[in-house]
């Protein structure tokens, strides 16, 4: 019988997993608090910790005071405040470059930009383990598109040499959210250089971006590359800064064109002014001698993990080159994956359960996400449990 009831359930028993909600109780940077239980929390995009420093709740409240709590429209109508202009400032400025676009989130900022960057004569060529929002954006965008792996970079060379009437956008992370840093990137900034007028180099750094390089401008920086050769430089707001949103800086032409032109920018109402002023308060502890403390701190605990996890013969991925708060613990099968990951939970211990179709078939993995709040105890506390029963 067709019925709207039939169709939910036949589509909910398909689902490949079902994903735990635990609704926290309230913040702490280390624990996910639960009614009932305290977790050590290594799931967190809060890379610095700085969810819960007065100094933004401070903003928050004020910029509430001043705005409201609501920011009453879309930027071209009544949402667009003195806080929003700031940020946009600082970010551009920040970061060294002409104009900065905000958007609600970096998920609705990627969903939303392709389709005003593509027409019959562009390709999009994109990391194959890219994030879903570009692969929602794009397929929204009805993009001609094609996804390459590293191996394959020479390839997407060639295309774009044989088509020299095309343009092309070469889209790829800083970090990717599921197997940490990118390794090709200065292959990428090759290309560009290569092909200035005919290549618009895109990265997300929604990872990297606040949390690592010297000055936090994210994995290029990390990588000791320069993220102003990038045409399109994209982040969030709601991981290293504790914030909410997403932005896109680059030259003022593109800026200008992007903001009349993005869909989600006339038809979204604007995140509230108190978020950017909260914004506004992260990006100047990040710019301050306090972030460059943090990410040291972070910098100090990646290391750490990943020399204890070693030396507990725990097969990470990509361990050399991998240097970014995401590190993975690559494991054989699922029945692996659960027992560790039950094994952890037993003893209040939280990561991250990975699996198809969130990454390739027989790739399951442990997604460890590190902050610059977690302890070195912590971290020995999250190796050792572990190591009890990852080598049997
Ligand atoms: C590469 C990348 N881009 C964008 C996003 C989405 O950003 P937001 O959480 O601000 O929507 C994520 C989230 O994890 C991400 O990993």
């Amino acid at each position: 019988m067709f019925s709207w009831d039939n169709f939910i359930q036949e589509q909910t028993q398909q689902l490949p997993n079902l994903r735990i909600w635990r609704a926290k109780t309230r913040h702490d940077p280390r624990y996910l608090q639960l009614a009932e239980q305290n977790l050590l929390n290594f799931v967190s995009n809060d890379y610095l910790g700085l969810n819960g420093d007065p100094r933004l709740i401070k903003a928050l409240q004020d910029g509430a005071t001043r705005y409201g709590s609501g920011s009453t429209g879309a930027p071209s109508m009544s949402g667009y405040s003195q806080e929003h202009a700031k940020l946009s400032l600082n970010l551009a400025a920040w970061l060294g470059f002409e104009d900065c676009l905000l958007f609600n989130s970096g998920y609705q900022l990627n969903v939303s930009l392709f389709s005003a960057l593509v027409n019959s004569n562009t390709h999009i060529w994109f990391a194959k383990n890219s994030h879903a929002s570009h692969i929602d954006g794009i397929l929204l965008a009805k993009a001609k598109f094609t996804t390459f792996t590293p191996e394959q970079i020479s390839l997407v060379v060639r295309a774009i040499e044989t088509d020299p009437i095309k343009l092309h956008i070469i889209l790829c992370e800083g970090s990717f959210s599921m197997d940490g840093s990118c390794n090709y990137l200065a292959q990428l900034l090759e290309i560009k250089q290569k092909f200035p007028q005919q290549v618009l180099l895109i990265i997300d750094d929604a990872h990297g971006v606040g949390a690592l390089g010297q000055s936090g401008y994210g994995t290029l920086e990390q990588q000791g590359l320069d993220h102003r050769q990038v045409d399109l430089y994209i982040g969030t707001l709601g991981k290293s800064l504790a914030s909410h949103g997403g932005f896109v800086v680059g030259n003022a032409a593109l800026i200008h064109y992007l903001r009349h032109s993005v869909r989600s920018q006339i038809f979204s109402t604007m995140l509230p002014p108190a978020q950017a002023a909260v914004s506004n308060a992260a990006l100047a502890i990040i710019q301050s001698g306090e972030g460059i403390q943090l990410r040291d701190k972070l910098a100090q605990n990646i290391a750490t993990f990943k020399q204890l996890a070693l030396t507990s013969g725990i097969n990470i991925y990509q361990a050399e080159e991998n240097i970014s708060a995401i590190q993975l613990v690559m494991l054989n099968d699922l029945s692996q994956l659960n027992l560790l990951h039950q094994h952890l939970l037993d003893r209040q211990i939280l990561v991250g359960k990975i699996a198809y179709p969130t990454v390739a078939k027989n790739t399951p993995r442990l997604r460890i996400s590190l902050t610059s709040a977690h302890t070195y105890d912590d971290i020995t506390k999250l190796v050792a449990t572990l190591a009890e029963k990852y080598h049997r």
